[in-house]
């Protein structure tokens, strides 16, 4: 069992970007190479088409600029880089060494590998990071996750693709937007999802689908207890974009309508660390996030990792008006 202390970090989150590269690659694509249709993957789910190309580094460096541009803040601005990854560009090494160069930030840079929970990992580093006297974080999850797909196995080329996004966090006099956070790890479950060095992906995806659905609750409800609110507080949920099926189930199962959801995997597949920043994104662009939400971010991934965090939108980003 672990121990925190919730409202201890005063921070914010004043930016967010993102970038996919160009290559678009389409269902109907999928089923010239392996045996599978538009119909099956539409329905089993719910993408329709995902981005390929880039590197990590590459794609980090593009949302990280966005997100810095989001936020009004110069690189000089940034106290650490926090890069969620699983496909980092090399061994060693850290990719966040490689986005730090190519964004001009002058500060530490660690990648963080907690597979598609590695964002909020990341989010709730980064809010540490401040409570120990930083001024900003810049937090990252970018994939390429094409490098460590076998595009011969059906189950899982489907789902896999490649994405960045990033956030700017701020200490905020104000308080803080982190009211509550959980991030756990089950280790006897490594064997359901996992690729060993210079191979490719194993998922035991029906094991991974019954996990996901009871770790998405159960963090879930952590995180809002931490912060004193129910499922009925929750204004938007920011889900890990791994199949929608999770999604509706685990939303079922914790009582928040579906339509409360930020979903992009339509277009962008499973992109890992990048999903959840991916989406948030996308719901803040949308205007469907106003100050004073709350907006649940909770994902799930190899490991077998969780890990969830209730935010009170401050509606800063992004400053850019
Ligand atoms: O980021 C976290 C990581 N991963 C996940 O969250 C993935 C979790 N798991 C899943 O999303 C789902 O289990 C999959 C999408 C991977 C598979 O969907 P499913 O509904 O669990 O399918 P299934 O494994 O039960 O397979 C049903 C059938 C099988 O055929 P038979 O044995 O019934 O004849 C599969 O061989 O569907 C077949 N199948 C496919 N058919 C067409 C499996 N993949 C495909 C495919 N196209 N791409």
């Amino acid at each position: 069992m672990t121990r925190t202390t919730p409202n201890a970090s005063g921070a914010r989150i004043v930016g967010m970007g993102t970038a996919l590269p160009d290559r678009i690659l389409t269902n109907d694509e999928l089923a010239k190479m392996v045996d599978t249709s538009d119909e099956w993957i539409t329905e089993r789910t719910g993408i329709t088409s995902r981005h390929l190309g880039g590197t990590t580094a590459g794609l980090a460096a593009e949302a990280g600029a966005a997100a810095l541009e989001d936020a009004g803040i110069d690189p000089s601005g940034i106290d650490m880089l926090v890069l969620a990854t699983t496909t980092p560009d090399r061994a060693v090494p850290a990719t966040s060494s490689t986005v730090q160069e190519m964004l001009g930030l002058d500060c530490g840079a660690m990648d963080v590998n907690a597979a598609c929970s590695g964002f909020v990992y990341s989010l709730v580093t980064g809010h540490g990071f401040i409570a120990m006297g930083h001024e900003r974080v810049l937090v990252i999850g970018a994939e390429v996750l094409e490098r460590i797909i076998d595009w011969t196995d059906r189950s899982t080329c489907i789902l896999f693709a490649n994405g960045a996004g990033a956030a700017v966090i701020e200490r905020s006099e104000k308080g803080t937007d982190l009211l509550g956070w959980h991030v756990s790890s089950d280790g006897a479950m490594e064997e359901y999802l996992y690729c060993e060095h210079g191979e490719t992906i194993f998922m035991a995806g029906q094991k991974v689908f019954k996990r996901a659905v009871l770790v998405m609750e159960e963090s879930a409800r952590q995180s809002m207890k931490q912060a004193n609110l129910t499922a009925d507080d929750i204004d938007l949920v920011v889900p890990h974009q791994a199949n929608i099926r999770i999604v509706e189930t685990s939303c079922k199962r914790l009582g928040i309508p579906f339509e409360k959801t930020s979903m992009v995997i339509h277009r962008t597949g499973n992109t890992s660390s990048a999903s959840i920043p991916l989406a948030l994104d996308d719901a803040v662009r949308n205007g469907r996030v106003k100050e004073g939400d709350n907006v649940l971010l909770v994902g799930f991934g190899a490991g077998m990792t969780s890990a969830s965090a209730v935010l009170r939108w401050s509606g800063e980003p992004g400053r850019r008006g």
